[in-house]
């Protein structure tokens, strides 16, 4: 990792030069502001891990600069020096978002402790963050199902590019796995107590995307009542990753283009540059080769973020995983159901063999989520291998156990119309089995009883329809 930064403000330009060379010796890169305004200037050309702040300068107090430096950066820690020891200067600092104070004249083991264990706190409560974001799962490699020839391959590729910090470009089919693998580059790269800051390009509507991205001032435009860091920023010293590029506008492809290239960008509705440290991770479901043929994908981009390719295979393709990934799911599955399933019959497992997984690892886990949920037994019996049955297997004679919750085996309707199909069939066959009572069934479903009444009315499934009448 690069040495912390350190902004220092002070009006005294002898103890600027004792505090540079001091903190210096100390192993951080200190760059020091004479007055407010200055401060301001470098602060929106580089990011500081913690800024050192005079109480009292010849344009500003030093508060009033904290507050400023805080818009654009409101985790900063800051370290404020006041001249004479007062209880009101110190508490009036820290209620005004000071991380602590020091009277002048400091001793300089004093600074350096102060220092340090504000920049300790930073880094904590960054890797909290980092940690809830990563959803507390692990992405080491035991979690990665790989005996596949082509995902052994992914994987070496994975640990070694993870120690570059190319751009990498991961390239697969719905469900195949393309976020784990960028969560694993992530974490095995020297980066891994950086943030991993994750964005679907699909989701964001256009005229915020670029605001997401970069970050805007306030006032850039209706609504921007503050400025705000982008995720770039909120990035800085980790990974950002682009899901789903291909679906990102022209119009922002320009601007991550020039960001890429100038190594830094302008927040919206701002002419400051500023430059941050951030391994990119992009991945897509699209075949971005044709994006580009067909105009809705910028060649010139493409090139930039197609460094280093990883491509996944679909799980029709690597047969020979399914009965680890079935193993290492019914695992993950049981311990969130709080079941103990841990095995399929074998006519269960021919069943998911057969099958052609348009899905992937995604579907897959939906399946056996449903499997888990429904089965009385430790073992899942082939029986309840459902919705996979309807696309393998249309000839069935439709008498046996599980047609009745497929009204339609129609394999021409596309997965989402399938997945909804499945879901509003699984919701109703879970009231039937519970006898219309909500709160057991939610349980059974494994969702929080909100979720599951946003569920029924999404579906428009009336509870009363279910009751038991004896
Ligand atoms: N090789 C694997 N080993 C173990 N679990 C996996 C593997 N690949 C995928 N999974 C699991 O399958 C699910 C889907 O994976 P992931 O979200 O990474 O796929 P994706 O390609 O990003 O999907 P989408 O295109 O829908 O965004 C996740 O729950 C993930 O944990
Ligand atoms: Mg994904």
């Amino acid at each position: 990792m690069s040495p912390a930064k350190l902004l220092v403000v002070d009006d005294d330009q002898n103890l600027l030069e004792f505090v540079k060379t001091k903190l210096g010796a100390a192993n951080y890169q200190v760059s020091v502001a004479f007055d407010g305004e200055e401060a301001l200037r470098i602060a929106r050309a580089t990011l500081f891990d913690l800024a050192i702040i005079d109480m009292r300068l010849a344009d500003q107090d030093g508060m009033t600069i904290m507050e400023h430096l805080h818009t654009l950066d409101p985790a900063m820690p800051v370290i404020i020096l006041t001249g004479h020891a007062s209880v009101e200067n110190a508490v009036e600092a820290m209620t005004r978002g000071a991380y602590t104070y020091l009277t002048k004249p400091f001793d300089l083991h004093d600074l350096i402790l102060q220092v340090n264990r504000a920049l300790e706190n930073l880094k904590l409560a960054n890797e909290n963050r980092r940690l809830k974001g990563l959803l507390n799962e692990k992405y080491d490699f035991d979690n990665i199902i790989a005996k596949n020839d082509k995902m052994q391959r992914v994987l070496e590729a994975v640990a070694h590019i993870a120690k570059t910090d190319s751009t990498v470009y991961i390239h697969g089919a719905s469900g195949t796995g393309k976020e784990v693998i960028a969560k694993a580059l992530h974490l095995q790269s020297i980066r891994k107590d950086g943030p991993f800051v994750a964005i679907n390009c699909a989701a964001i509507p256009e005229n915020l995307l670029e605001s997401e991205l970069f970050g805007h001032e306030k006032g850039a435009f209706t609504g921007a009542v503050r400025s705000t860091k982008g995720l770039f920023t909120q990035a800085h010293g980790g990974t950002l990753f682009l899901d789903e590029i291909g679906d990102m506008p022209l119009s922002v492809q320009v601007k991550l283009l020039r960001a890429l290239e100038e190594r830094q960008f302008y927040p919206v509705g701002s002419e400051k540059p500023v430059q941050v440290d951030v391994r990119i991770i992009v991945a897509t479901k699209k075949d971005l080769v044709e994006e580009v043929k067909q105009g809705r994908f910028r060649e010139d981009l493409f090139y930039r973020i197609h460094v280093i390719p990883i491509v996944l295979p679909p799980l029709k393709d690597r047969l020979e995983d399914i009965p680890h990934l079935v193993d290492h799911l019914l695992k993950k599955i049981s311990t969130q159901l709080k079941k103990d399933v841990h095995g399929l019959t074998p006519r269960a497992m021919e069943r998911l063999m057969q099958h052609n997984w348009p899905g992937n690892v995604r579907e897959l886990e939906n399946t056996l989520e449903y499997a888990v949920t429904m089965t009385q037994q430790n073992v899942v019996t082939d029986d309840l291998i459902l919705h996979v049955k309807s696309a393998t297997n249309p000839a069935s004679n439709g008498h046996d156990a599980a047609s009745q919750f497929l009204p339609t085996r129609d394999t021409q309707k596309s997965l989402k119309e399938a997945r909804t199909e499945f879901e509003k069939e699984y919701l109703i066959q879970v009231l039937e089995l519970c006898g219309g009572k909500a709160v057991r069934a939610a349980e059974m479903a494994g969702k929080y009883r909100a979720d599951f009444y946003d569920l029924l009315k999404k579906h428009e499934i009336r509870i009363a329809d279910y009751k038991k009448t004896d």
